[in-house]
């Protein structure tokens, strides 16, 4: 059984197909039609829902926060314990939110279908940023597309909106959505099945490790980012899912003098606060990681575990030295993250083995590190190339170096011939140079429709001359990632 507050109503569902999408429970089963599918693949924003979880600070007061998510790649067995909001929500009293009559005023709403993903996306927006700035509001409009170029307007209304909000129903009910949310905390492990098919809900990590024990074969799901892909575009359902977005231990992130203990399950847009503060550019690549409903849902966790080779989190994470710790029953083991992917989709995960952990390196003043995606859009886009330089340079040499792509192979990859050609030598244009060449010696790419295996290695070797100018020249370092 999984329970939830849909508004602020309590629903109970014991026997659902655990295959469907949030986005076909509003629509079908409970003919709430106005949240609308457009790509039903997280490109669109069509779908936008709004889900607000508790949140427990040091202290233990609990606070709700809304985040926006694509309903498209969200299963229904992920709200347990949480508030799902939808369109039809936001109306109260037979007066339209705040959002709604801003779209109204400003003449945001055009075709109507894409409307109701920006309302919602306006929502989110109003409930978690005071007054926000137009990088902010890019930031959460990003993800939702208006094919008539409206956009104009809709920034208008969220102008209108979210600059000056006056309290609304659901800020007068935060207290009783509290206490309601504390009264269907789950304690147990919770399951929705519908006599075939079944998705567990653990609660607690020790839950977790014994039931993909007991259950070798499901698949666990996260975000649902990549995985949901499988059930929506590929029609292929899933048998067993075991869910891990409500374990408290995989969501938390730990700090130390030299490293960062991130939960695998914390979702992107917690780990860009942590990452960002240590090094700027993991932090600007993850505001270009997607759209914010999908950074919203998906996790760093299900980031490595999909083991795709244009993640853009893993070359990254490669180049800082970043660690997992892979959990199996209450056997943990460490590996560098480098060693956990072995061929195209192939890691060194065993069976029941669950990433636990991700353990990144504090920043350190004598290394540079620097990321770069390549990607056709600046928003919401898949990278061709992804980049990740960290050299330590003494005196003009350089003592070490770590070089990561993505992109480039069947799996995110250091380039060892390019780190040799650095290593103990000078950090001048010769050395730079001599490394491009030898990344034709570290990758063969491929073409797809993404790039030219041409354009992926000139862009490798080019990604690498920007690198060497910007440290050559501070007054250069703005920070911008390359796009085409
Ligand atoms: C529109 C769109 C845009 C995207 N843009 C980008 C982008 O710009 N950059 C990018 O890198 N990715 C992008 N993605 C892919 C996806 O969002 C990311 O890979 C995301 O980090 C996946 O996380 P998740 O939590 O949603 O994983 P899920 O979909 O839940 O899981 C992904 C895989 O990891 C496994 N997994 C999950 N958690 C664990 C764990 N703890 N241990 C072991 N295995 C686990 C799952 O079983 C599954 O096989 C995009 C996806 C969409 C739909
Ligand atoms: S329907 Fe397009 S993002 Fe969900
Ligand atoms: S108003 Fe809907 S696509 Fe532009």
């Amino acid at each position: 059984m999984i329970q939830f507050l849909l508004n602020n109503e309590l629903r109970t569902e014991h026997s659902l197909d655990p295959n469907l999408t949030v986005l076909n429970y509003l629509r079908e089963h409970l003919h709430k039609s106005g949240t609308k599918e457009g790509c039903a693949s997280g490109d669109c924003g069509a779908c936008t829902v709004v889900v607000g979880e508790l949140e427990t600070d040091a202290q233990g007061e609990d606070s709700l926060r809304y985040r926006s998510l694509n309903s498209c790649l969200t299963f229904v067995a992920s709200l347990h314990g949480k508030q799902l909001i939808s369109v039809e929500d936001l109306k109260h009293q037979g007066k339209l939110h705040s959002v709604q009559q801003a779209m109204v005023d400003c003449h945001g709403s055009q075709c109507g279908f894409c409307t109701p993903g920006f309302v919602m996306s306006l929502f989110a927006l109003q409930k978690n940023s005071a007054q926000p700035d137009s990088h902010k509001t890019h930031e959460a409009l990003a993800g939702n597309l208006c094919r008539c170029t409206g956009y104009r307007p809709i920034l208008d209304a969220a102008e209108q909106s979210c600059g000056k909000p006056q309290p609304d129903q659901f800020d007068e009910r935060k207290t009783q959505t509290i206490a309601r949310l504390r009264s269907i905390t789950p304690t147990q492990t919770g399951e929705l099945n519908d006599g075939d098919k079944r998705c567990l809900v653990p609660q607690t990590v020790a839950d977790l490790a014994q039931l993909y024990e007991a259950h070798p074969q499901a698949r666990l799901l996260a975000g649902g980012t990549d995985l949901a892909l499988e059930v929506t575009q590929f029609h292929r359902p899933l048998p067993v899912m075991i869910y891990v977005g409500n374990v408290a231990e995989l969501k938390r992130i730990a700090h130390f003098d030299d490293r960062m203990e991130i939960g695998a399950a914390t979702p992107l847009t917690d780990c860009y606060a942590a990452l960002s503060a240590e090094y700027p550019d993991f932090g600007e690549l993850l505001q270009r990681f997607a759209s914010l409903q999908i950074r919203n849902q998906g996790t760093l966790g299900g980031n490595i575990g999909n083991a795709s080779p244009i993640g853009d989190s893993p070359p990254l994470l490669i180049a800082l030295g970043a660690q997992i710790v892979l959990r199996k029953g209450d056997t943990r083991r460490t590996l560098a993250l480098e060693d956990y992917f072995i061929d195209y989709r192939v890691t060194a995960r065993q069976e029941s083995e669950f990433i636990e952990t991700i353990i990144v390196p504090k920043a350190k003043a004598q290394r540079a590190f620097r990321a770069y995606k390549v990607s056709k859009r600046l928003d919401d886009d898949i990278s061709a190339v992804c980049a990740a330089f960290n050299l330590h340079v003494e005196d003009g040499s350089i003592v070490d170096a770590r070089v990561a792509y993505g992109g480039m192979a069947a799996i995110p990859k250091r380039a060892a011939a390019c780190e040799k050609a650095l290593k103990g030598a000078p950090w001048t244009s010769e050395t730079a140079e001599r490394a491009c060449q030898a990344l034709a010696e570290d990758f063969t790419p491929l073409s797809d429709f993404r790039a030219s295996k041409e354009y992926r290695l000139l862009s490798a070797q080019n990604l690498l001359r920007k690198y060497f100018i910007e440290l050559q020249t501070p007054t250069l370092q703005t920070r911008v990632t390359a796009y085409v």
